[in-house]
């Protein structure tokens, strides 16, 4: 299939790439680059370099490569900003979802992998979470989320477009080359951070001890994300226009953040220092997932479910890349082949290698 894939040069959408070229798909790249890194995109993808909310630019680009499916990672993640900046999420994560599936609806483009997250069910009423539990999200990440469930919900019933969302809970680890793997800017998420820690010798900071949990810490459900690009693909390959699905992509068992700090210790083989503070705002004590559903669907079946294999493989790609992806703008191949307006100030970029 030919499939547009917004946030590509992304942690998780760079990884999603990956799994669908070698799986025989075709792959645009889709990406503005504000979070994500051009080295991250993978040299057989053809890129363009634009956000979501140009609809006319995206008509353009469905039609000129034919594209047949789209897989939608492109958003901002961090939870606290959306609560500080709320109109940030509503606009990048909504709004501009929304720019897309009009663009796709124009096109007659009727297959739409969604990136959902836990957050739309705010604090759980249950564990394991199930698909259908209430979503009541208790930040604007997470509703921002929630309301494209919503719209590709209507976008179904009123013009027969196809969708699964896939709502995902911790994602962690790097592709076990370490050729592509986590580089936020600022981190925020526990795994890259212990393992900074470990490596420079600094503290990591316990955010709440007093959680109604076995040992204080939050508990949280990691998923290997070479596992969650391949249940991407599955999802993808099982979509047909005019049904809607819902998956969550978890493992069913939960590590509270001690736990993972232990993990690392041993995969590292470093006395990692700890620091206990307080909660952090918006935390769930506890938010582990039922997989169940994808498992007997599609057939999801985890390849890295241990946890010291994603730390594992999280330690090489940290320990071969200490500042990240570094940008490579001599070794570029970039050919600019079109200048868009001024108004958009974006430029469409295809990759040639060899040239
Ligand atoms: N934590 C620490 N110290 C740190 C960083 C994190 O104790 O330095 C704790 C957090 O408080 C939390 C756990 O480690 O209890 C995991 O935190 P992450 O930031 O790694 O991940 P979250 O569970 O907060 O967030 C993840 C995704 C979000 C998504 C959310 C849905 O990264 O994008 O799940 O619930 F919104």
């Amino acid at each position: 299939m030919k499939v547009l894939v917004t946030g590509g040069a992304g942690y998780i959408g760079s990884h999603a790439v990956r799994e669908l070229l070698d799986s025989g798909h075709q792959v645009v790249v889709l990406d503005n680059l504000s979070k994500g890194h051009e080295e991250a995109i993978d040299k057989r993808a053809a890129f363009v370099l634009a956000s979501t909310e140009d609809v006319d630019l995206i008509v353009n680009k469905i039609k000129l490569h034919g594209i047949e499916a789209v897989m939608h990672f492109a958003a901002d993640i961090e939870v606290g900003e959306s609560v500080t900046d709320p109109f940030k999420y509503y606009q990048n994560n909504f709004s501009n979802a929304v720019s897309l599936l009009e663009a796709l609806n124009i096109c007659g483009v009727k297959k739409f992998v969604f990136s959902s997250t836990a957050a739309v069910y705010g604090n759980p009423e249950r564990t394991p979470i199930l698909e259908s539990d209430l979503r009541n999200p208790i930040n604007p990440y997470g509703r921002s989320k929630m309301m494209v469930e919503m719209a590709l919900e209507d976008a179904c019933k009123a013009y027969g477009m196809g969708y699964t969302i896939l709502r995902y809970f911790n994602v962690a680890g790097a592709s076990p080359d370490a050729t592509i793997g986590e580089d936020h800017q600022p981190e925020s998420h526990l795994i890259p951070k212990i393992l900074m820690a470990a490596r420079e010798g600094t503290a990591v900071k316990i955010f709440g001890t007093d959680y109604p949990t076995s040992d204080g810490t939050c508990v949280r459900d990691y998923v290997h994300v070479m596992d969650l690009a391949r249940a991407h693909v599955l999802a993808l390959e099982n979509l047909s226009p005019g049904k809607g699905e819902v998956f969550n992509l978890g493992s069913e068992s939960g590590f509270s953040v001690r736990e993972v700090i232990s993990a690392c210790e041993r995969v590292t083989g470093r006395k990692i220092t700890v620091e206990e503070g307080p909660r952090r705002a918006g935390d769930p004590a506890t938010l582990v997932a039922s997989s169940k559903k994808i498992r007997e669907q599609l057939g999801w079946e985890r390849k890295y479910p241990d946890m010291e294999t994603i730390v594992a493989h999280a330690w090489n790609w940290h320990t071969s890349h200490p500042e990240g992806y570094v940008k490579e703008t001599e070794k570029s191949h970039f050919i600019l082949t079109e200048m868009a307006s001024e108004e958009y100030r974006m430029a469409e970029t295809y990759r040639y290698f060899g040239e």
